[in-house]
């Protein structure tokens, strides 16, 4: 991309449009069919070949679209970033209620699974069909695949009811529009057409950018600290997952974990992924809601003469117990016979893993990425650029990310709102 200022004004038989969007995913074409419907000339541009490809892959292949849980007077609850509270303003105008009543408009048939999320009860292709029919009810031209080459600003508008005007060099053609929207997602899961695009362009115009990585990815470990749990890959548990040196804080997820060849992942993991700051070991309780220590003890009261690993078995998954005390050979005798140091050793080891991620499984593996364009940078009324008129950001490439579940496809509705409603 070239510079700030662009070329001289454009050929009169430019097209012009008061808006183009870049990036057709989920807050690119609810942005375009939101601003088409208000009357405006929209256009959406892509360069892959089919439109939202993550949403036909997400949940499953049935998208988490929404989820019931969401406070939007609250968003810290459910979002990360430098300052979630910039996503207020725009979650509370555009609710998952509201979105709900936009499927049964269209008839999408969806169920709740877990904690509020919603799924579509087919197929993913159900949303990205609606978004399509919704497109089309505002007249939205689409050129698809299409590279962008290059954007400049005018100071200067076609029609002169703006304070500019945008300038989009495409490999189908320049285009000229009142207003800019960026809604290129993000850095995760680049074979379906993630690329950096929102960043540079970010740059271009001189916006700040919170440093970006993985979020909602699986955790790795290194190879010998992980030689004792590699056996275990496939196995998942109910645990309670948190940051930090064992201390429950305000991150503290009750999900699944998944024990793989390479690291943990499972929601509990991609949850907290989102949290962990490399180098701080990440705490699992792996029998949450039991006192371990204490079971133990009433065990050896009891003079049991099962091995430790089958009295774990009650509360653990055989096979990690087994691995657990295969580790220590205090572990490997009957309760009765174990002393209590030991006992308690294990089960404070069991309450509080402490381990400590060598890295995560990077962009390839990722659900989103974290940081992004600066919030304060950011009308979080508009999601226009405060310093730059008439260029907006939406959706992923924006510092919000949401808890798995649904939130970051609400994230990329209601931004989408807030700014087809300023355009
Ligand atoms: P999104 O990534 O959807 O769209 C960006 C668009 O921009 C793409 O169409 C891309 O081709 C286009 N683009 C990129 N660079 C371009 C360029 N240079 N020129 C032109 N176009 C360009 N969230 C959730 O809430 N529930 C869920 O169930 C899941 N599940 C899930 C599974 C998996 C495997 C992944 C990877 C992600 C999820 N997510 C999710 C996250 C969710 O998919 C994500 O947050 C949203 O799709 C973000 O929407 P955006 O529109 O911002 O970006």
């Amino acid at each position: 991309m070239a510079g700030f200022v662009g070329p001289p004004f454009p050929a009169v038989t430019t097209p012009f449009f008061d808006a183009v969007v870049i990036g057709a995913g989920a807050a690119g074409l609810f942005c375009a069919a939101q601003a088409g419907q208000r009357g405006l000339r929209v256009l959406l541009i892509d360069h892959a070949t089919r439109v939202a490809e993550k949403i036909r892959i997400s949940g499953g292949g049935r998208c988490n679209f929404t989820n019931q849980e969401l406070d939007a007077t609250a968003p810290q609850r459910h979002f990360v970033g430098a300052n979630p509270q910039f996503a207020r303003s725009a979650l509370s105008r555009y609710t998952p209620q509201d979105f709900i009543a936009l499927l049964r408009r269209h008839a999408i048939p969806f169920h709740e699974k877990h904690k509020g999320q919603l799924f579509c009860d087919r197929s993913a292709e159900d949303l990205i069909a609606m978004l399509l029919a919704e497109c089309a009810a505002g007249s939205v031209q689409r050129w698809q695949p299409c590279a962008v080459k290059n954007v400049a600003f005018s100071a200067a508008s076609p029609d002169g009811t703006s304070a500019g005007s945008y300038h989009i060099d495409t490999d189908r053609g320049p285009v000229t529009a009142r207003s800019l929207v960026i809604a290129t997602g993000g850095l995760s899961i680049p074979k379906i057409g993630a690329t950096d695009f929102g960043y540079r362009l970010a740059q271009q115009f001189g916006l700040p950018l919170v440093e970006r990585r993985p979020g909602l990815v699986p955790l790795t470990f290194d190879g010998t600290a992980w030689a004792p749990y590699a056996q275990l890959s496939g196995l998942a548990l109910p645990v309670a997952i948190s940051t930090g040196l064992g201390k429950k804080g305000r991150s503290t997820f009750h999900e699944d974990l998944l024990f793989t060849h390479r690291g943990l992942s499972g929601p509990a993991v991609l949850q907290i992924s989102s949290y962990w700051q490399p180098g701080t070991p990440i705490a699992i309780d792996l029998a949450p809601g039991t006192d371990l220590q204490d079971a133990l003890r009433q065990g050896k009261a009891r003079q049991s003469r099962r091995l430790l690993a089958n009295e774990l078995a009650q509360w653990l998954p055989a096979r990690l117990a087994d691995a657990w005390c295969a580790q220590d050979t205090q572990w490997q005798r009957p309760l009765a016979e174990a002393a209590d140091r030991a006992l308690s050793r294990l089960g404070e080891q069991l309450a509080h893993w402490q381990v400590t991620p060598t890295g995560t499984e990077g962009y390839r593996k990722a659900e989103v990425t974290l940081g992004g364009v600066d919030t304060r940078a950011l009308s979080q009324h508009t999601l226009e650029c405060k310093a730059q008129p008439g260029l907006y950001f939406i959706g992923e490439v924006v510092d919000v990310t949401g808890w798995l579940g649904g939130y970051n496809f609400q994230w990329a509705w209601a931004s989408a709102h807030a700014c087809a409603q300023a355009l």
